[in-house]
Protein backbone atom coordinates (compact mmCIF):
# COMPACT_ATOMS: atom_id res chain seq x y z
CA UNK A 1 0.00 0.00 0.00
CA UNK A 2 1.66 3.62 -0.52
CA UNK A 3 1.42 6.30 1.92
CA UNK A 4 -2.60 6.38 2.73
CA UNK A 5 -3.44 8.78 5.17
CA UNK A 6 -1.85 12.16 4.01
CA UNK A 7 0.23 12.91 6.75
CA UNK A 8 -2.67 12.62 9.39
CA UNK A 9 -1.51 8.87 10.43
CA UNK A 10 0.13 8.98 14.26
CA UNK A 11 -0.68 12.77 14.49
CA UNK A 12 -2.27 13.25 17.88
CA UNK A 13 -0.84 9.96 19.46
CA UNK A 14 0.55 6.56 18.78
CA UNK A 15 -1.95 4.82 21.28
CA UNK A 16 -3.65 2.82 18.38
CA UNK A 17 -0.19 2.04 16.37
CA UNK A 18 -0.41 -1.06 14.90
CA UNK A 19 -4.02 -2.17 15.41
CA UNK A 20 -6.45 -2.84 12.79
CA UNK A 21 -10.13 -1.35 13.52
CA UNK A 22 -13.23 -2.25 12.15
CA UNK A 23 -15.69 0.49 12.05
CA UNK A 24 -19.14 -1.16 11.17
CA UNK A 25 -21.42 2.00 9.82
CA UNK A 26 -25.26 1.03 10.10
CA UNK A 27 -28.15 3.02 8.35
CA UNK A 28 -28.52 6.31 11.27
CA UNK A 29 -28.29 9.56 10.14
CA UNK A 30 -25.20 10.06 12.81
CA UNK A 31 -23.64 7.79 9.85
CA UNK A 32 -22.36 11.50 9.05
CA UNK A 33 -19.59 11.40 11.96
CA UNK A 34 -18.27 7.93 10.48
CA UNK A 35 -15.30 9.88 8.22
CA UNK A 36 -14.55 12.15 11.25
CA UNK A 37 -14.45 8.96 13.26
CA UNK A 38 -12.14 6.98 10.86
CA UNK A 39 -9.93 9.93 10.52
CA UNK A 40 -9.72 10.50 14.27
CA UNK A 41 -8.77 6.62 15.09
CA UNK A 42 -6.04 7.14 12.24
CA UNK A 43 -4.85 10.50 14.00
CA UNK A 44 -4.32 7.90 17.06
CA UNK A 45 -2.40 5.57 15.16
CA UNK A 46 -4.55 2.76 13.76
CA UNK A 47 -5.89 1.64 10.53
CA UNK A 48 -9.08 1.09 9.39
CA UNK A 49 -11.51 -0.68 7.68
CA UNK A 50 -15.19 0.10 6.86
CA UNK A 51 -17.97 -1.76 6.40
CA UNK A 52 -21.42 -0.47 5.24
CA UNK A 53 -24.97 -1.90 5.95
CA UNK A 54 -27.05 -1.19 3.25
CA UNK A 55 -29.31 1.02 5.58
CA UNK A 56 -25.73 3.19 5.88
CA UNK A 57 -25.21 3.26 2.15
CA UNK A 58 -28.46 4.88 1.49
CA UNK A 59 -27.47 7.33 3.48
CA UNK A 60 -23.35 7.95 3.18
CA UNK A 61 -21.31 7.28 -0.13
CA UNK A 62 -18.83 4.03 0.63
CA UNK A 63 -16.36 6.25 -2.08
CA UNK A 64 -16.37 9.06 1.03
CA UNK A 65 -15.27 6.15 3.20
CA UNK A 66 -12.81 4.76 1.35
CA UNK A 67 -11.29 8.59 0.82
CA UNK A 68 -11.27 8.88 4.75
CA UNK A 69 -9.88 5.19 5.39
CA UNK A 70 -8.06 4.87 2.27
CA UNK A 71 -9.20 1.27 2.29
CA UNK A 72 -11.82 -0.59 0.26
CA UNK A 73 -15.09 -0.44 1.96
CA UNK A 74 -16.79 -3.84 2.02
CA UNK A 75 -20.46 -3.00 0.70
CA UNK A 76 -21.25 -6.42 0.29
CA UNK A 77 -19.87 -9.82 1.55
CA UNK A 78 -18.47 -11.88 -1.40
CA UNK A 79 -16.54 -15.18 -2.55
CA UNK A 80 -13.26 -13.43 -1.02
CA UNK A 81 -15.15 -14.61 2.41
CA UNK A 82 -14.50 -10.65 3.92
CA UNK A 83 -16.28 -11.50 7.60
CA UNK A 84 -14.04 -14.73 7.78
CA UNK A 85 -10.20 -12.82 6.39
CA UNK A 86 -11.32 -9.69 9.00
CA UNK A 87 -11.98 -12.01 11.87
CA UNK A 88 -9.51 -15.35 11.61
CA UNK A 89 -6.78 -14.59 8.88
CA UNK A 90 -3.85 -12.40 9.83
CA UNK A 91 -2.73 -10.10 8.69
CA UNK A 92 -6.22 -9.11 8.10
CA UNK A 93 -7.70 -9.83 11.83
CA UNK A 94 -8.86 -6.97 13.23
CA UNK A 95 -8.32 -5.40 16.82
CA UNK A 96 -11.57 -4.54 17.25
CA UNK A 97 -15.02 -3.89 15.47
CA UNK A 98 -16.55 -0.46 16.54
CA UNK A 99 -20.27 -0.30 15.23
CA UNK A 100 -20.68 3.32 15.33
CA UNK A 101 -23.36 4.83 14.31
CA UNK A 102 -25.26 1.38 15.63
CA UNK A 103 -28.97 1.00 14.66
CA UNK A 104 -31.42 -0.41 16.40
CA UNK A 105 -32.15 -3.02 13.46
CA UNK A 106 -28.19 -4.00 13.42
CA UNK A 107 -28.23 -4.25 17.60
CA UNK A 108 -31.29 -6.16 17.74
CA UNK A 109 -30.15 -8.56 14.71
CA UNK A 110 -26.64 -9.28 16.21
CA UNK A 111 -28.02 -9.80 19.92
CA UNK A 112 -30.11 -12.79 18.12
CA UNK A 113 -27.33 -14.03 16.09
CA UNK A 114 -29.14 -12.38 12.89
CA UNK A 115 -26.00 -12.48 10.12
CA UNK A 116 -27.73 -10.99 6.52
CA UNK A 117 -25.76 -7.56 6.21
CA UNK A 118 -21.83 -7.01 6.17
CA UNK A 119 -22.28 -5.54 9.35
CA UNK A 120 -24.31 -8.37 11.36
CA UNK A 121 -22.16 -10.83 9.51
CA UNK A 122 -18.59 -9.36 10.71
CA UNK A 123 -20.48 -8.26 13.76
CA UNK A 124 -21.49 -12.48 14.51
CA UNK A 125 -18.16 -13.48 13.44
CA UNK A 126 -16.16 -10.89 16.03
CA UNK A 127 -17.95 -12.23 19.04
CA UNK A 128 -16.91 -16.42 17.85
CA UNK A 129 -13.85 -15.41 17.21
CA UNK A 130 -12.94 -13.15 20.30
CA UNK A 131 -12.77 -9.89 19.05
CA UNK A 132 -13.64 -7.18 21.29
CA UNK A 133 -16.71 -5.03 19.62
CA UNK A 134 -17.65 -1.47 21.31
CA UNK A 135 -21.22 -0.20 20.00
CA UNK A 136 -22.38 3.13 19.70
CA UNK A 137 -26.35 3.22 19.69
CA UNK A 138 -28.47 6.14 17.69
CA UNK A 139 -31.85 6.16 17.49
CA UNK A 140 -34.91 7.81 18.11
CA UNK A 141 -36.13 8.18 21.81
CA UNK A 142 -39.32 5.93 20.94
CA UNK A 143 -37.03 3.23 19.33
CA UNK A 144 -34.61 3.60 22.62
CA UNK A 145 -37.35 3.13 24.73
CA UNK A 146 -38.37 0.36 23.32
CA UNK A 147 -38.14 -2.64 26.23
CA UNK A 148 -36.83 -5.19 23.68
CA UNK A 149 -34.31 -2.74 21.73
CA UNK A 150 -33.25 -2.58 25.43
CA UNK A 151 -33.35 -6.31 26.33
CA UNK A 152 -31.10 -6.87 23.48
CA UNK A 153 -28.75 -4.34 24.36
CA UNK A 154 -28.27 -6.09 27.69
CA UNK A 155 -28.06 -9.71 26.38
CA UNK A 156 -25.17 -7.97 24.26
CA UNK A 157 -23.22 -6.36 26.98
CA UNK A 158 -24.01 -10.39 28.48
CA UNK A 159 -21.91 -11.48 25.30
CA UNK A 160 -19.10 -8.86 26.29
CA UNK A 161 -20.07 -6.22 23.57
CA UNK A 162 -19.22 -3.07 25.13
CA UNK A 163 -22.35 -0.02 24.56
CA UNK A 164 -21.34 3.34 24.51
CA UNK A 165 -24.12 5.10 26.06
CA UNK A 166 -26.02 7.79 23.86
CA UNK A 167 -26.19 11.31 24.56
CA UNK A 168 -30.20 11.61 24.97
CA UNK A 169 -31.55 15.45 23.70
CA UNK A 170 -34.27 16.67 21.43
CA UNK A 171 -36.09 13.54 21.38
CA UNK A 172 -33.09 11.33 20.50
CA UNK A 173 -30.81 9.42 21.82
CA UNK A 174 -27.69 10.85 19.63
CA UNK A 175 -24.72 8.47 19.45
CA UNK A 176 -21.73 9.55 21.47
CA UNK A 177 -19.52 12.29 20.89
CA UNK A 178 -16.59 11.06 18.80
CA UNK A 179 -13.85 12.21 21.12
CA UNK A 180 -15.55 9.54 23.62
CA UNK A 181 -15.96 7.11 20.73
CA UNK A 182 -12.41 7.19 20.19
CA UNK A 183 -10.98 7.33 24.30
CA UNK A 184 -13.18 4.14 24.70
CA UNK A 185 -11.34 2.41 21.42
CA UNK A 186 -7.80 3.11 22.87
CA UNK A 187 -9.14 2.39 26.40
CA UNK A 188 -9.96 -0.95 25.17
CA UNK A 189 -6.97 -1.50 23.32
CA UNK A 190 -4.58 -0.70 25.63
CA UNK A 191 -2.76 -3.13 28.24
CA UNK A 192 -3.84 -3.23 31.51
CA UNK A 193 -0.62 -2.61 33.57
CA UNK A 194 -2.01 -0.09 36.01
CA UNK A 195 -4.80 -1.82 37.38
CA UNK A 196 -5.41 -1.75 41.08
CA UNK A 197 -3.14 0.94 41.51
CA UNK A 198 -5.33 4.54 42.83
CA UNK A 199 -3.27 7.80 41.24
CA UNK A 200 -4.40 11.66 42.54
CA UNK A 201 -3.64 14.03 39.94
CA UNK A 202 -3.48 17.68 40.45
CA UNK A 203 -3.50 19.66 37.39
CA UNK A 204 -4.01 22.95 36.20
CA UNK A 205 -3.72 26.49 37.31
CA UNK A 206 -5.21 27.65 40.20
CA UNK A 207 -6.68 31.16 40.59
CA UNK A 208 -6.35 33.78 43.64
CA UNK A 209 -8.55 36.77 43.88
CA UNK A 210 -7.73 40.20 43.65
CA UNK A 211 -11.31 41.39 44.02
CA UNK A 212 -14.64 39.64 43.15
CA UNK A 213 -14.09 39.77 39.01
CA UNK A 214 -10.10 40.07 39.11
CA UNK A 215 -7.31 37.47 39.80
CA UNK A 216 -3.88 36.33 39.51
CA UNK A 217 -3.17 32.84 37.76
CA UNK A 218 -0.62 31.44 35.61
CA UNK A 219 -0.59 30.27 31.74
CA UNK A 220 -1.07 26.71 33.19
CA UNK A 221 -4.03 25.15 30.62
CA UNK A 222 -3.91 21.55 32.60
CA UNK A 223 -3.54 19.69 29.52
CA UNK A 224 0.01 18.12 30.74
CA UNK A 225 -2.37 16.68 34.14
CA UNK A 226 -5.28 15.84 31.96
CA UNK A 227 -2.82 13.41 29.64
CA UNK A 228 -1.86 11.97 32.63
CA UNK A 229 -4.98 10.80 34.32
CA UNK A 230 -5.96 9.79 30.63
CA UNK A 231 -3.47 7.49 30.52
CA UNK A 232 -3.40 6.19 33.55
CA UNK A 233 -7.21 5.48 33.32
CA UNK A 234 -6.70 3.80 29.89
CA UNK A 235 -4.32 1.47 31.71
CA UNK A 236 -6.44 0.44 34.51
CA UNK A 237 -5.72 2.87 37.37
CA UNK A 238 -8.56 4.46 39.46
CA UNK A 239 -7.69 8.36 39.12
CA UNK A 240 -8.73 11.07 41.06
CA UNK A 241 -8.09 14.10 39.64
CA UNK A 242 -8.08 17.82 41.68
CA UNK A 243 -7.80 20.05 39.34
CA UNK A 244 -7.89 24.09 38.91
CA UNK A 245 -10.22 26.26 36.35
CA UNK A 246 -9.20 24.56 32.96
CA UNK A 247 -10.74 25.81 29.59
CA UNK A 248 -10.63 21.69 28.88
CA UNK A 249 -12.69 19.07 28.92
CA UNK A 250 -11.23 16.59 32.31
CA UNK A 251 -10.86 12.96 31.24
CA UNK A 252 -13.78 11.03 31.41
CA UNK A 253 -14.51 8.32 34.44
CA UNK A 254 -11.87 10.25 36.46
CA UNK A 255 -12.98 11.44 39.64
CA UNK A 256 -12.75 15.42 39.38
CA UNK A 257 -12.54 17.43 42.13
CA UNK A 258 -12.62 21.05 40.58
CA UNK A 259 -10.89 23.82 43.10
CA UNK A 260 -10.21 27.19 42.49
CA UNK A 261 -7.81 28.49 45.17
CA UNK A 262 -4.33 26.94 45.85
CA UNK A 263 -5.79 26.73 49.48
CA UNK A 264 -8.74 24.62 48.45
CA UNK A 265 -6.26 22.67 46.11
CA UNK A 266 -3.89 22.02 49.51
CA UNK A 267 -6.93 21.34 51.62
CA UNK A 268 -8.61 19.22 49.15
CA UNK A 269 -5.52 16.88 48.63
CA UNK A 270 -5.01 16.49 52.45
CA UNK A 271 -8.59 14.97 52.94
CA UNK A 272 -8.19 13.18 50.01
CA UNK A 273 -4.99 11.70 51.61
CA UNK A 274 -6.40 11.30 54.83
CA UNK A 275 -8.92 9.28 54.13
CA UNK A 276 -7.57 7.26 50.98
CA UNK A 277 -4.66 5.63 50.55
CA UNK A 278 -2.98 6.08 47.34
CA UNK A 279 -0.28 4.48 45.50
CA UNK A 280 0.96 7.73 43.17
CA UNK A 281 0.40 11.24 43.12
CA UNK A 282 1.49 12.98 40.33
CA UNK A 283 1.46 17.01 41.30
CA UNK A 284 1.17 18.63 37.74
CA UNK A 285 -0.78 21.48 38.62
CA UNK A 286 0.56 24.43 38.71
CA UNK A 287 -0.94 26.22 42.16
CA UNK A 288 -0.24 30.19 41.94
CA UNK A 289 2.43 30.98 44.28
CA UNK A 290 1.23 34.07 45.18
CA UNK A 291 -1.76 35.64 46.76
CA UNK A 292 -3.04 39.35 47.52
CA UNK A 293 -2.80 39.79 51.23
CA UNK A 294 -5.97 41.37 51.34
CA UNK A 295 -8.20 40.85 48.39
CA UNK A 296 -10.78 43.28 47.75
CA UNK A 297 -14.82 42.46 48.54
CA UNK A 298 -15.93 44.88 46.36
CA UNK A 299 -14.50 45.54 42.84
CA UNK A 300 -11.68 48.18 42.71
CA UNK A 301 -12.45 50.97 40.33
CA UNK A 302 -11.12 51.28 37.29
CA UNK A 303 -10.73 55.07 37.53
CA UNK A 304 -7.88 54.99 39.83
CA UNK A 305 -5.84 58.16 40.24
CA UNK A 306 -2.46 56.97 41.30
CA UNK A 307 -0.47 53.26 40.92
CA UNK A 308 -1.94 50.63 43.27
CA UNK A 309 -0.17 48.93 45.29
CA UNK A 310 -0.84 45.23 45.23
CA UNK A 311 0.38 42.79 48.35
CA UNK A 312 1.32 39.73 47.90
CA UNK A 313 2.18 36.67 50.19
CA UNK A 314 3.19 32.91 49.57
CA UNK A 315 0.71 30.84 49.22
CA UNK A 316 0.82 26.71 51.07
CA UNK A 317 2.93 24.22 48.96
CA UNK A 318 0.29 21.69 48.01
CA UNK A 319 3.47 19.45 47.66
CA UNK A 320 4.95 19.66 51.28
CA UNK A 321 2.34 18.03 52.49
CA UNK A 322 2.16 14.63 50.65
CA UNK A 323 5.18 12.68 51.89
CA UNK A 324 4.04 14.01 55.61
CA UNK A 325 0.64 12.51 55.15
CA UNK A 326 1.35 9.47 53.61
CA UNK A 327 5.49 8.77 53.46
CA UNK A 328 4.62 5.69 51.06
CA UNK A 329 2.97 7.26 48.62
CA UNK A 330 5.07 7.52 45.61
CA UNK A 331 5.57 11.04 44.64
CA UNK A 332 5.94 12.72 41.51
CA UNK A 333 6.35 16.59 41.56
CA UNK A 334 6.66 18.71 38.30
CA UNK A 335 9.18 22.12 38.44
CA UNK A 336 8.76 24.34 35.43
CA UNK A 337 12.10 26.41 34.83
CA UNK A 338 12.30 29.41 32.93
CA UNK A 339 15.55 29.49 30.38
CA UNK A 340 17.57 27.16 32.60
CA UNK A 341 20.48 25.09 31.06
CA UNK A 342 20.20 21.01 31.60
CA UNK A 343 22.62 20.65 34.62
CA UNK A 344 21.03 24.01 36.35
CA UNK A 345 17.47 22.21 35.68
CA UNK A 346 18.55 18.90 37.44
CA UNK A 347 20.21 21.23 40.27
CA UNK A 348 16.93 22.64 40.68
CA UNK A 349 15.06 19.35 40.21
CA UNK A 350 17.30 17.97 43.26
CA UNK A 351 16.38 20.91 45.91
CA UNK A 352 12.81 19.91 45.13
CA UNK A 353 13.61 16.62 45.79
CA UNK A 354 15.01 17.82 49.13
CA UNK A 355 12.23 19.96 50.31
CA UNK A 356 9.25 17.58 49.43
CA UNK A 357 10.69 14.31 49.61
CA UNK A 358 9.46 13.39 46.03
CA UNK A 359 10.33 10.16 44.46
CA UNK A 360 10.94 11.82 40.87
CA UNK A 361 10.78 15.13 39.46
CA UNK A 362 9.57 16.06 35.68
CA UNK A 363 11.53 19.16 35.31
CA UNK A 364 10.99 20.89 32.07
CA UNK A 365 12.02 24.64 30.28
CA UNK A 366 8.78 26.55 29.52
CA UNK A 367 10.83 29.29 27.56
CA UNK A 368 11.42 26.63 24.92
CA UNK A 369 8.98 27.49 22.34
CA UNK A 370 6.05 25.12 21.69
CA UNK A 371 6.67 22.99 24.76
CA UNK A 372 5.26 23.91 28.49
CA UNK A 373 2.45 25.68 29.70
CA UNK A 374 -0.43 26.08 27.53
CA UNK A 375 1.03 23.80 24.54
CA UNK A 376 0.46 20.25 23.01
CA UNK A 377 3.90 19.25 23.46
CA UNK A 378 6.46 19.12 26.34
CA UNK A 379 10.03 17.84 26.52
CA UNK A 380 10.82 17.07 30.25
CA UNK A 381 13.81 15.84 32.11
CA UNK A 382 13.30 13.08 34.92
CA UNK A 383 15.57 13.17 37.99
CA UNK A 384 14.90 9.98 40.46
CA UNK A 385 15.92 10.82 43.70
CA UNK A 386 19.31 8.69 43.85
CA UNK A 387 19.94 11.24 41.14
CA UNK A 388 19.73 9.13 38.12
CA UNK A 389 18.23 11.00 34.82
CA UNK A 390 15.56 9.71 31.80
CA UNK A 391 15.36 12.78 29.35
CA UNK A 392 11.68 12.57 27.50
CA UNK A 393 12.41 14.15 24.16
CA UNK A 394 9.52 16.79 22.80
CA UNK A 395 6.45 14.78 21.84
CA UNK A 396 2.88 15.78 22.38
CA UNK A 397 1.75 15.64 26.02
CA UNK A 398 0.08 12.20 25.69
CA UNK A 399 3.57 10.68 24.57
CA UNK A 400 5.22 12.45 27.26
CA UNK A 401 2.47 11.26 30.37
CA UNK A 402 2.72 7.57 28.78
CA UNK A 403 6.30 7.81 29.63
CA UNK A 404 6.23 9.24 32.79
CA UNK A 405 4.19 6.43 34.17
CA UNK A 406 6.27 3.44 32.66
CA UNK A 407 8.99 5.44 34.23
CA UNK A 408 7.07 4.82 37.72
CA UNK A 409 6.29 1.42 37.08
CA UNK A 410 9.79 0.53 36.38
CA UNK A 411 11.09 2.43 39.76
CA UNK A 412 7.95 1.13 42.06
CA UNK A 413 8.85 -2.29 40.75
CA UNK A 414 5.64 -2.71 39.80
CA UNK A 415 6.26 -3.27 35.51
CA UNK A 416 4.02 -6.49 35.03
C1 LIG B 1 -32.95 9.08 7.11
C2 LIG B 1 -33.03 7.90 8.03
C3 LIG B 1 -32.51 7.98 9.28
C4 LIG B 1 -32.56 6.89 10.16
N1 LIG B 1 -31.98 7.00 11.39
C5 LIG B 1 -32.02 5.94 12.21
C6 LIG B 1 -31.37 6.00 13.46
O1 LIG B 1 -30.76 7.02 13.85
N2 LIG B 1 -31.37 4.90 14.25
C7 LIG B 1 -31.99 3.75 13.87
O2 LIG B 1 -31.94 2.78 14.64
N3 LIG B 1 -32.64 3.66 12.69
C8 LIG B 1 -32.66 4.72 11.85
N4 LIG B 1 -33.25 4.63 10.62
C9 LIG B 1 -33.92 3.38 10.25
C10 LIG B 1 -32.93 2.36 9.76
O3 LIG B 1 -32.18 2.90 8.70
C11 LIG B 1 -33.65 1.08 9.33
O4 LIG B 1 -34.14 0.44 10.50
C12 LIG B 1 -32.75 0.14 8.57
O5 LIG B 1 -33.44 -1.04 8.32
C13 LIG B 1 -31.47 -0.16 9.32
O6 LIG B 1 -30.69 -1.09 8.61
P1 LIG B 1 -29.24 -1.48 9.10
O7 LIG B 1 -29.32 -1.70 10.57
O8 LIG B 1 -28.91 -2.73 8.36
O9 LIG B 1 -28.35 -0.35 8.72
C14 LIG B 1 -33.20 5.71 9.74
C15 LIG B 1 -33.73 5.63 8.44
C16 LIG B 1 -33.65 6.71 7.59
C17 LIG B 1 -34.23 6.61 6.22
Amino acid sequence: MTEPYTGIKGSRGDELAGRRIGLCITGSVAAFHAPEIARELIRHGAEVVSVLSNGAQSLIQPELMRWATQNDPITVITGKMEHIRLTEEEPERLSLVLIAPASANTLSKIASGVSDTPVTLLASCAIGAGIPIIAAPSMHTSLWANPVVQSNLERLRGLGVETLSPLVSEGKAKMASVTDIVEAVIRRLTPKDMEGLRIMVTAGPTYEPIDPVRLITNRSSGKMGFALAQDALRRGANVTLVSGPSALAPPASAEIIPVETTREMADTVAEQLKETEFNLFLAAAAPSDFRPVEPSSAKISSRIERPLDLKLEATEKVIGQIKHLQPNIFLIAFKAEWDKNRIEMIEQAKVLIQESGADMVAVNNVAVKGAGFGADENQVILVKKDGATIDIALDLKQVVAHKILDAYLEASHKKP
